[in-house]
Protein backbone atom coordinates (compact mmCIF):
# COMPACT_ATOMS: atom_id res chain seq x y z
CA UNK A 1 0.00 0.00 0.00
CA UNK A 2 1.37 3.32 -0.75
CA UNK A 3 0.70 6.53 1.34
CA UNK A 4 -0.36 9.14 -0.40
CA UNK A 5 0.73 13.33 -0.15
CA UNK A 6 0.31 15.73 -2.22
CA UNK A 7 2.79 18.71 -3.19
CA UNK A 8 1.11 22.47 -4.29
CA UNK A 9 3.89 23.41 -6.47
CA UNK A 10 2.15 26.38 -7.24
CA UNK A 11 1.39 27.85 -3.95
CA UNK A 12 4.24 28.92 -1.59
CA UNK A 13 4.28 29.44 2.01
CA UNK A 14 7.03 31.63 3.64
CA UNK A 15 10.63 31.41 2.49
CA UNK A 16 13.22 29.09 4.25
CA UNK A 17 15.56 31.19 5.86
CA UNK A 18 19.22 30.11 4.87
CA UNK A 19 19.88 30.56 8.72
CA UNK A 20 17.89 27.72 9.75
CA UNK A 21 21.13 25.84 8.63
CA UNK A 22 22.78 27.52 11.04
CA UNK A 23 25.82 26.19 13.59
CA UNK A 24 27.68 26.61 16.57
CA UNK A 25 31.04 26.95 17.88
CA UNK A 26 32.46 27.04 21.86
CA UNK A 27 34.65 27.15 23.71
CA UNK A 28 34.43 23.59 25.13
CA UNK A 29 36.25 20.81 24.46
CA UNK A 30 38.10 20.12 21.28
CA UNK A 31 35.40 22.37 18.97
CA UNK A 32 37.58 25.65 18.83
CA UNK A 33 41.21 24.32 20.05
CA UNK A 34 42.20 21.58 17.45
CA UNK A 35 38.68 22.07 15.43
CA UNK A 36 39.41 25.33 14.13
CA UNK A 37 42.59 26.72 15.86
CA UNK A 38 45.76 25.18 15.48
CA UNK A 39 47.85 28.11 15.80
CA UNK A 40 50.22 29.18 12.76
CA UNK A 41 53.24 27.23 13.94
CA UNK A 42 51.06 23.67 13.40
CA UNK A 43 52.34 21.06 10.89
CA UNK A 44 48.31 21.08 10.79
CA UNK A 45 48.07 23.11 7.07
CA UNK A 46 46.14 26.59 8.38
CA UNK A 47 45.82 29.82 7.11
CA UNK A 48 46.83 31.99 9.91
CA UNK A 49 46.34 29.47 12.86
CA UNK A 50 43.21 27.99 11.34
CA UNK A 51 42.37 24.41 10.06
CA UNK A 52 42.19 24.58 5.95
CA UNK A 53 40.30 21.15 5.71
CA UNK A 54 38.16 22.32 8.30
CA UNK A 55 37.19 25.68 6.38
CA UNK A 56 36.87 23.47 3.02
CA UNK A 57 34.26 20.81 4.37
CA UNK A 58 32.34 23.90 6.39
CA UNK A 59 31.98 25.94 3.05
CA UNK A 60 30.51 22.57 0.92
CA UNK A 61 28.12 22.86 3.31
CA UNK A 62 26.97 26.80 2.83
CA UNK A 63 27.34 27.67 6.30
CA UNK A 64 24.95 30.43 6.71
CA UNK A 65 25.66 31.71 10.02
CA UNK A 66 28.23 30.49 12.87
CA UNK A 67 27.21 31.12 16.65
CA UNK A 68 30.55 31.94 19.17
CA UNK A 69 31.54 31.93 21.86
CA UNK A 70 28.77 30.12 23.61
CA UNK A 71 26.60 28.84 25.23
CA UNK A 72 27.55 28.85 28.75
CA UNK A 73 31.37 29.88 28.07
CA UNK A 74 29.36 33.09 26.72
CA UNK A 75 28.53 34.14 30.18
CA UNK A 76 32.19 33.32 31.64
CA UNK A 77 33.76 34.91 28.69
CA UNK A 78 35.09 38.82 28.96
CA UNK A 79 36.03 39.53 25.03
CA UNK A 80 39.04 41.94 26.04
CA UNK A 81 41.02 39.38 27.66
CA UNK A 82 41.22 37.90 23.60
CA UNK A 83 42.47 40.61 21.96
CA UNK A 84 45.95 42.20 21.05
CA UNK A 85 49.61 39.87 21.14
CA UNK A 86 48.51 36.18 21.39
CA UNK A 87 51.50 35.94 23.62
CA UNK A 88 50.31 38.44 26.59
CA UNK A 89 47.06 37.39 26.28
CA UNK A 90 45.39 36.46 30.06
CA UNK A 91 44.73 32.87 30.60
CA UNK A 92 41.92 31.73 32.49
CA UNK A 93 39.87 28.56 33.94
CA UNK A 94 37.29 27.58 31.82
CA UNK A 95 34.88 26.25 34.56
CA UNK A 96 31.92 24.86 32.87
CA UNK A 97 33.73 22.80 30.35
CA UNK A 98 36.46 20.31 31.97
CA UNK A 99 37.99 23.20 33.96
CA UNK A 100 40.66 23.07 32.00
CA UNK A 101 43.30 26.25 30.57
CA UNK A 102 41.87 28.39 28.27
CA UNK A 103 45.01 30.53 26.94
CA UNK A 104 42.34 33.42 25.10
CA UNK A 105 44.08 32.25 21.68
CA UNK A 106 40.95 32.21 19.50
CA UNK A 107 39.33 35.18 20.04
CA UNK A 108 37.58 38.40 18.15
CA UNK A 109 40.19 39.03 15.27
CA UNK A 110 40.50 35.24 14.92
CA UNK A 111 36.57 34.38 14.91
CA UNK A 112 36.19 37.23 12.17
CA UNK A 113 38.32 36.05 10.32
CA UNK A 114 37.46 32.46 10.30
CA UNK A 115 33.53 33.88 9.62
CA UNK A 116 35.44 35.97 6.54
CA UNK A 117 37.01 32.97 5.34
CA UNK A 118 33.71 30.82 5.58
CA UNK A 119 31.75 33.60 3.99
CA UNK A 120 29.32 33.28 6.89
CA UNK A 121 28.05 35.75 9.05
CA UNK A 122 29.19 35.99 12.49
CA UNK A 123 26.64 35.40 15.44
CA UNK A 124 28.14 36.83 18.81
CA UNK A 125 26.94 36.26 22.12
CA UNK A 126 27.46 38.76 24.54
CA UNK A 127 27.51 38.33 28.46
CA UNK A 128 24.96 38.88 31.05
CA UNK A 129 25.85 36.42 33.59
CA UNK A 130 29.22 38.01 34.77
CA UNK A 131 29.74 40.37 32.54
CA UNK A 132 28.70 44.59 32.85
CA UNK A 133 26.69 46.85 30.34
CA UNK A 134 30.14 48.52 29.37
CA UNK A 135 31.78 45.23 28.86
CA UNK A 136 28.88 44.51 26.10
CA UNK A 137 28.77 48.08 25.08
CA UNK A 138 32.69 48.31 23.97
CA UNK A 139 32.48 45.01 22.57
CA UNK A 140 30.28 46.14 20.07
CA UNK A 141 30.91 49.56 19.67
CA UNK A 142 35.25 47.56 19.16
CA UNK A 143 33.59 45.52 16.53
CA UNK A 144 31.70 48.06 14.57
CA UNK A 145 32.38 51.52 15.11
CA UNK A 146 34.17 53.38 12.24
CA UNK A 147 35.43 56.47 13.55
CA UNK A 148 37.57 58.21 16.32
CA UNK A 149 36.72 56.16 19.93
CA UNK A 150 38.94 54.55 22.48
CA UNK A 151 37.37 50.82 21.45
CA UNK A 152 37.66 51.17 17.62
CA UNK A 153 41.21 52.70 18.55
CA UNK A 154 41.90 49.48 20.40
CA UNK A 155 40.69 47.57 17.44
CA UNK A 156 43.06 49.56 15.21
CA UNK A 157 45.65 49.28 17.35
CA UNK A 158 45.21 45.06 17.39
CA UNK A 159 45.51 45.26 13.37
CA UNK A 160 42.70 46.00 12.30
CA UNK A 161 41.40 49.28 10.71
CA UNK A 162 37.95 48.76 8.95
CA UNK A 163 35.52 48.06 11.56
CA UNK A 164 33.39 44.17 10.90
CA UNK A 165 29.81 43.82 9.90
CA UNK A 166 28.63 42.04 13.04
CA UNK A 167 24.44 41.52 12.41
CA UNK A 168 23.56 38.83 15.05
CA UNK A 169 24.40 39.47 18.52
CA UNK A 170 22.84 37.43 21.08
CA UNK A 171 22.45 39.45 25.22
CA UNK A 172 22.88 36.29 27.24
CA UNK A 173 22.19 32.46 27.34
CA UNK A 174 20.34 30.39 29.24
CA UNK A 175 19.90 33.09 31.46
CA UNK A 176 17.35 30.73 33.46
CA UNK A 177 20.29 28.61 33.78
CA UNK A 178 23.91 28.65 33.43
CA UNK A 179 23.84 32.63 32.80
CA UNK A 180 22.98 33.16 35.91
CA UNK A 181 19.80 31.37 37.27
CA UNK A 182 17.64 34.53 36.43
CA UNK A 183 13.76 34.51 36.98
CA UNK A 184 12.31 35.42 33.59
CA UNK A 185 10.98 38.86 35.01
CA UNK A 186 14.19 39.71 36.16
CA UNK A 187 16.20 38.63 33.00
CA UNK A 188 13.55 40.66 31.07
CA UNK A 189 14.96 44.01 33.21
CA UNK A 190 18.12 42.53 32.61
CA UNK A 191 17.32 41.77 28.80
CA UNK A 192 15.61 45.73 28.36
CA UNK A 193 18.91 47.24 29.90
CA UNK A 194 21.77 45.47 28.28
CA UNK A 195 19.88 45.87 25.16
CA UNK A 196 19.59 49.65 25.18
CA UNK A 197 23.72 49.97 24.73
CA UNK A 198 24.05 47.78 21.74
CA UNK A 199 24.48 50.18 19.46
CA UNK A 200 23.99 50.20 15.64
CA UNK A 201 26.88 52.25 14.20
CA UNK A 202 27.17 53.59 11.11
CA UNK A 203 24.75 51.49 8.69
CA UNK A 204 25.56 48.49 10.76
CA UNK A 205 22.27 47.06 12.03
CA UNK A 206 22.54 44.16 15.01
CA UNK A 207 19.40 41.81 15.21
CA UNK A 208 19.17 41.62 18.91
CA UNK A 209 18.45 38.32 20.01
CA UNK A 210 17.11 37.47 23.44
CA UNK A 211 17.60 34.11 25.41
CA UNK A 212 14.82 32.88 25.09
CA UNK A 213 13.44 29.28 27.05
CA UNK A 214 14.08 25.91 26.68
CA UNK A 215 12.15 22.52 26.16
CA UNK A 216 8.73 22.98 27.68
CA UNK A 217 8.86 25.84 29.74
CA UNK A 218 6.70 28.10 28.24
CA UNK A 219 6.48 30.62 31.53
CA UNK A 220 9.90 32.25 30.03
CA UNK A 221 8.76 32.86 26.37
CA UNK A 222 5.53 34.31 28.13
CA UNK A 223 6.96 36.78 30.21
CA UNK A 224 10.03 37.65 27.99
CA UNK A 225 7.00 38.46 25.15
CA UNK A 226 5.04 40.21 27.36
CA UNK A 227 8.07 42.71 28.86
CA UNK A 228 10.42 42.59 26.37
CA UNK A 229 9.16 41.87 22.55
CA UNK A 230 9.14 44.97 21.43
CA UNK A 231 13.36 45.98 22.12
CA UNK A 232 14.00 42.35 20.53
CA UNK A 233 14.50 41.25 16.69
CA UNK A 234 14.69 37.37 17.68
CA UNK A 235 13.97 35.12 20.61
CA UNK A 236 16.12 32.25 21.56
CA UNK A 237 14.95 28.69 21.90
CA UNK A 238 16.81 25.27 23.27
CA UNK A 239 15.91 21.72 22.39
CA UNK A 240 18.07 18.94 22.88
CA UNK A 241 17.15 15.07 21.89
CA UNK A 242 18.25 13.35 24.71
CA UNK A 243 17.91 9.47 24.73
CA UNK A 244 17.42 8.26 28.03
CA UNK A 245 17.92 10.76 31.39
CA UNK A 246 20.15 13.72 32.03
CA UNK A 247 22.15 11.04 34.06
CA UNK A 248 22.24 8.38 31.53
CA UNK A 249 22.03 9.38 28.19
CA UNK A 250 22.71 6.72 26.27
CA UNK A 251 25.39 5.55 24.11
CA UNK A 252 26.04 7.54 20.66
CA UNK A 253 27.07 4.44 18.63
CA UNK A 254 25.77 1.35 20.47
CA UNK A 255 22.42 1.13 21.21
CA UNK A 256 19.15 -0.68 20.52
CA UNK A 257 15.72 -0.83 18.44
CA UNK A 258 14.08 0.74 21.90
CA UNK A 259 16.44 3.36 21.60
CA UNK A 260 16.43 4.24 17.78
CA UNK A 261 12.88 4.92 18.70
CA UNK A 262 12.99 6.93 21.41
CA UNK A 263 15.30 8.53 20.22
CA UNK A 264 13.50 9.69 17.28
CA UNK A 265 10.38 10.25 19.10
CA UNK A 266 11.54 12.50 21.32
CA UNK A 267 13.55 14.46 18.24
CA UNK A 268 10.13 14.97 16.87
CA UNK A 269 8.71 16.94 20.03
CA UNK A 270 10.83 19.60 18.25
CA UNK A 271 7.44 19.86 16.16
CA UNK A 272 4.88 20.65 19.57
CA UNK A 273 8.00 22.68 21.36
CA UNK A 274 7.80 25.53 18.51
CA UNK A 275 4.32 25.34 17.73
CA UNK A 276 3.42 25.89 21.39
CA UNK A 277 6.10 28.51 21.94
CA UNK A 278 5.01 30.21 19.00
CA UNK A 279 2.07 30.01 19.59
CA UNK A 280 2.84 32.30 23.05
CA UNK A 281 4.69 34.88 20.46
CA UNK A 282 1.92 34.84 18.37
CA UNK A 283 -0.26 36.36 20.81
CA UNK A 284 2.32 39.41 21.25
CA UNK A 285 3.56 39.42 18.21
CA UNK A 286 1.13 38.23 15.58
CA UNK A 287 2.77 39.91 12.50
CA UNK A 288 5.83 37.52 13.47
CA UNK A 289 8.50 39.81 13.67
CA UNK A 290 10.16 38.72 16.58
CA UNK A 291 12.40 35.55 15.18
CA UNK A 292 12.30 32.16 16.43
CA UNK A 293 15.67 31.35 17.16
CA UNK A 294 16.90 27.92 17.88
CA UNK A 295 20.14 28.21 18.32
CA UNK A 296 20.92 25.12 20.31
CA UNK A 297 19.68 21.50 18.99
CA UNK A 298 20.96 18.47 18.29
CA UNK A 299 21.49 14.98 20.24
CA UNK A 300 23.28 14.62 23.49
CA UNK A 301 24.97 11.29 24.04
CA UNK A 302 26.85 10.17 26.71
CA UNK A 303 30.75 10.92 26.05
CA UNK A 304 32.67 8.28 23.96
CA UNK A 305 34.66 6.10 26.50
CA UNK A 306 37.72 6.97 27.54
CA UNK A 307 37.39 10.68 26.54
CA UNK A 308 36.81 13.96 29.03
CA UNK A 309 33.68 14.30 30.90
CA UNK A 310 33.54 18.21 29.94
CA UNK A 311 34.56 17.95 26.61
CA UNK A 312 31.22 16.29 25.39
CA UNK A 313 33.12 14.65 22.53
CA UNK A 314 30.52 11.61 20.52
CA UNK A 315 30.65 9.82 17.47
CA UNK A 316 27.64 9.89 14.85
CA UNK A 317 25.71 7.39 13.01
CA UNK A 318 23.09 6.82 10.97
CA UNK A 319 20.41 7.66 13.65
CA UNK A 320 21.58 11.18 13.84
CA UNK A 321 21.34 11.78 10.24
CA UNK A 322 17.77 10.87 10.51
CA UNK A 323 17.25 13.37 14.14
CA UNK A 324 18.46 16.16 11.80
CA UNK A 325 16.43 15.20 9.01
CA UNK A 326 13.04 15.12 10.86
CA UNK A 327 14.33 18.35 12.64
CA UNK A 328 14.93 20.12 10.09
CA UNK A 329 12.00 19.40 8.03
CA UNK A 330 10.20 20.49 11.12
CA UNK A 331 11.80 23.85 10.97
CA UNK A 332 11.10 24.42 7.10
CA UNK A 333 7.26 23.58 8.07
CA UNK A 334 7.77 26.40 10.57
CA UNK A 335 9.58 28.70 8.43
CA UNK A 336 7.32 31.85 9.18
CA UNK A 337 8.73 32.08 12.82
CA UNK A 338 11.58 30.12 12.86
CA UNK A 339 14.14 32.53 11.06
CA UNK A 340 17.81 30.67 12.50
CA UNK A 341 18.73 27.62 14.08
CA UNK A 342 22.59 26.26 14.75
CA UNK A 343 22.98 22.47 15.61
CA UNK A 344 25.07 21.69 18.81
CA UNK A 345 27.84 22.02 17.73
CA UNK A 346 30.32 22.44 14.77
CA UNK A 347 33.18 20.01 15.82
CA UNK A 348 34.16 17.34 17.92
CA UNK A 349 31.62 18.52 20.80
CA UNK A 350 27.84 16.81 20.53
CA UNK A 351 25.90 15.90 17.21
CA UNK A 352 28.66 17.78 14.94
CA UNK A 353 29.02 17.95 11.65
CA UNK A 354 33.29 17.30 11.88
CA UNK A 355 35.43 15.10 14.02
CA UNK A 356 39.19 15.53 14.15
CA UNK A 357 41.82 13.11 15.72
CA UNK A 358 45.20 15.47 15.31
CA UNK A 359 45.68 16.20 11.50
CA UNK A 360 43.13 13.75 10.64
CA UNK A 361 39.41 14.82 9.94
CA UNK A 362 35.91 13.05 9.28
CA UNK A 363 32.78 14.05 8.17
CA UNK A 364 30.04 12.68 9.98
CA UNK A 365 26.35 11.45 8.84
CA UNK A 366 25.09 14.52 9.92
CA UNK A 367 27.24 16.58 8.23
CA UNK A 368 26.18 14.71 4.50
CA UNK A 369 22.36 15.83 5.43
CA UNK A 370 23.34 19.28 5.70
CA UNK A 371 25.41 18.54 2.66
CA UNK A 372 21.98 16.92 0.61
CA UNK A 373 19.55 19.56 2.45
CA UNK A 374 21.67 22.79 1.26
CA UNK A 375 19.23 23.22 -2.01
CA UNK A 376 16.94 24.45 0.88
CA UNK A 377 18.54 27.48 1.91
CA UNK A 378 16.54 30.72 0.92
CA UNK A 379 13.77 28.63 -0.69
CA UNK A 380 10.02 29.16 -0.86
CA UNK A 381 8.23 26.51 1.16
CA UNK A 382 5.50 24.29 -0.72
CA UNK A 383 2.91 23.18 1.17
CA UNK A 384 2.59 19.22 1.75
CA UNK A 385 -0.81 17.67 2.93
CA UNK A 386 0.06 13.99 4.07
CA UNK A 387 -0.59 11.83 7.03
CA UNK A 388 2.42 9.66 7.30
CA UNK A 389 1.17 5.76 8.50
CA UNK A 390 2.71 4.63 11.74
CA UNK A 391 6.33 2.70 12.75
CA UNK A 392 5.32 0.62 15.82
CA UNK A 393 7.49 -0.86 18.15
CA UNK A 394 6.10 -2.60 21.09
CA UNK A 395 2.80 -0.78 20.56
CA UNK A 396 3.94 2.98 20.69
CA UNK A 397 3.33 4.42 17.00
CA UNK A 398 5.32 7.80 15.31
CA UNK A 399 5.04 8.70 11.86
CA UNK A 400 7.03 6.60 9.92
CA UNK A 401 7.75 9.34 7.12
CA UNK A 402 8.35 12.78 7.17
CA UNK A 403 8.21 15.25 4.41
CA UNK A 404 8.95 19.41 3.87
CA UNK A 405 9.75 20.79 -0.05
CA UNK A 406 10.53 23.74 -1.35
CA UNK A 407 11.26 26.07 -4.68
CA UNK A 408 14.83 28.09 -5.15
CA UNK A 409 15.15 30.64 -7.60
CA UNK A 410 15.97 28.87 -10.60
CA UNK A 411 12.98 26.91 -10.49
CA UNK A 412 14.19 23.77 -8.93
CA UNK A 413 11.31 21.39 -6.78
CA UNK A 414 13.53 19.56 -3.91
CA UNK A 415 11.93 17.18 -2.07
CA UNK A 416 13.15 15.68 1.87
CA UNK A 417 11.83 12.81 2.72
CA UNK A 418 12.85 10.55 5.94
CA UNK A 419 11.74 6.54 6.45
CA UNK A 420 12.80 6.41 9.72
CA UNK A 421 10.96 3.00 10.48
CA UNK A 422 14.37 0.74 10.49
CA UNK A 423 12.35 -2.30 9.13
CA UNK A 424 9.82 -1.33 6.55
CA UNK A 425 10.41 0.42 3.45
CA UNK A 426 8.00 3.15 2.66
CA UNK A 427 5.91 3.66 -0.30
CA UNK A 428 4.83 7.39 -1.65
CA UNK A 429 2.55 8.23 -4.30
CA UNK A 430 2.61 12.06 -4.19
CA UNK A 431 0.30 14.41 -6.46
CA UNK A 432 2.55 17.68 -7.48
CA UNK A 433 -0.56 19.46 -8.04
CA UNK A 434 0.35 22.78 -10.43
CA UNK A 435 3.73 20.91 -11.62
CA UNK A 436 3.13 22.80 -15.19
CA UNK A 437 5.78 20.22 -17.73
CA UNK A 438 7.36 16.94 -16.98
CA UNK A 439 10.39 17.79 -15.55
CA UNK A 440 13.66 15.72 -14.48
CA UNK A 441 14.04 13.60 -12.11
CA UNK A 442 17.24 13.46 -9.79
CA UNK A 443 17.64 12.04 -5.93
CA UNK A 444 20.04 11.31 -3.29
CA UNK A 445 19.82 9.05 -0.47
CA UNK A 446 21.76 8.10 2.72
CA UNK A 447 20.97 4.74 4.62
CA UNK A 448 22.53 1.55 5.79
CA UNK A 449 21.72 -1.92 6.40
CA UNK A 450 23.06 -1.34 9.49
CA UNK A 451 21.40 1.71 12.38
CA UNK A 452 24.87 1.55 14.15
CA UNK A 453 26.89 2.65 10.99
CA UNK A 454 28.91 5.85 11.51
CA UNK A 455 32.04 7.33 10.06
CA UNK A 456 35.98 6.90 11.39
CA UNK A 457 39.26 7.59 10.87
CA UNK A 458 39.84 4.41 9.50
CA UNK A 459 36.92 4.42 7.59
CA UNK A 460 35.61 7.61 6.76
CA UNK A 461 33.64 6.72 4.18
CA UNK A 462 31.59 3.98 5.52
CA UNK A 463 28.21 6.16 5.45
CA UNK A 464 27.94 8.70 2.43
CA UNK A 465 25.01 9.72 -0.06
CA UNK A 466 24.61 7.77 -2.98
CA UNK A 467 22.51 8.16 -6.25
CA UNK A 468 18.54 7.58 -5.54
CA UNK A 469 16.41 5.34 -8.56
CA UNK A 470 13.84 4.53 -6.05
CA UNK A 471 11.52 7.32 -7.73
CA UNK A 472 9.53 8.19 -11.22
CA UNK A 473 7.72 10.93 -12.29
CA UNK A 474 5.05 10.15 -14.71
CA UNK A 475 3.70 14.08 -15.33
CA UNK A 476 1.99 15.26 -11.85
CA UNK A 477 2.31 11.54 -10.26
CA UNK A 478 5.78 11.09 -8.61
CA UNK A 479 5.95 7.60 -6.83
CA UNK A 480 9.05 6.84 -4.60
CA UNK A 481 10.38 3.91 -2.76
CA UNK A 482 12.44 4.54 0.39
CA UNK A 483 14.72 2.30 2.14
CA UNK A 484 14.47 1.47 5.75
CA UNK A 485 16.49 4.23 7.74
CA UNK A 486 16.41 6.40 5.08
CA UNK A 487 17.11 10.22 3.75
CA UNK A 488 15.92 10.89 0.34
CA UNK A 489 16.38 14.49 -1.36
CA UNK A 490 14.61 14.35 -4.65
CA UNK A 491 15.17 17.09 -7.03
CA UNK A 492 12.51 18.39 -10.23
CA UNK A 493 13.88 20.19 -12.82
O1 LIG B 1 25.99 22.94 23.91
C1 LIG B 1 26.40 22.64 25.21
C2 LIG B 1 25.73 23.50 26.27
O2 LIG B 1 24.36 23.21 26.30
C3 LIG B 1 25.76 24.99 26.04
O3 LIG B 1 26.94 25.58 26.48
C4 LIG B 1 24.61 25.47 26.86
O4 LIG B 1 24.07 26.68 26.39
C5 LIG B 1 23.64 24.32 26.82
O5 LIG B 1 23.17 23.99 28.07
Amino acid sequence: MSQKAIINTDITAGIINKNIYGHFAEHLGRCIYEGIWVGEDSPIPNTQGIRNDVVQALKKIQIPVLRWPGGCFADEYHWKDGIGPRENRKRMLNTHWGGVIENNHFGTHEFMLLCEMLGCEPYINGNVGSGTVQEMQEWVEYMTFDGESPMANLRRENGRHTPWHVKYFGVGNENWGCGGNMRPEYYADEFRRYQTYVRNYGDNKIYKIACGSHDHNYEWTEVLMREAARFMNGLSLHYYTITGTWQHKGSATDFTEDEWFTTIKKALVMDEIISKHATIMDKYDPDKRVGMIVDEWGTWFDVEPGTNPGFLYQQNTLRDALVAAVTLNIFHNHCERVQMANIAQTINVLQAMILTEGEKMIVTPTYHVFDMYKVHQDAARLPVEFSSDTYEHNGEHIPQVSISASRNAQGQIHISLCNIDPKSEANLSIELRGLEETAKLTGTVLTAADMHLHNTFEQPEALKPADFHGATLMGQGLSAKLPPMSVVVLTIE
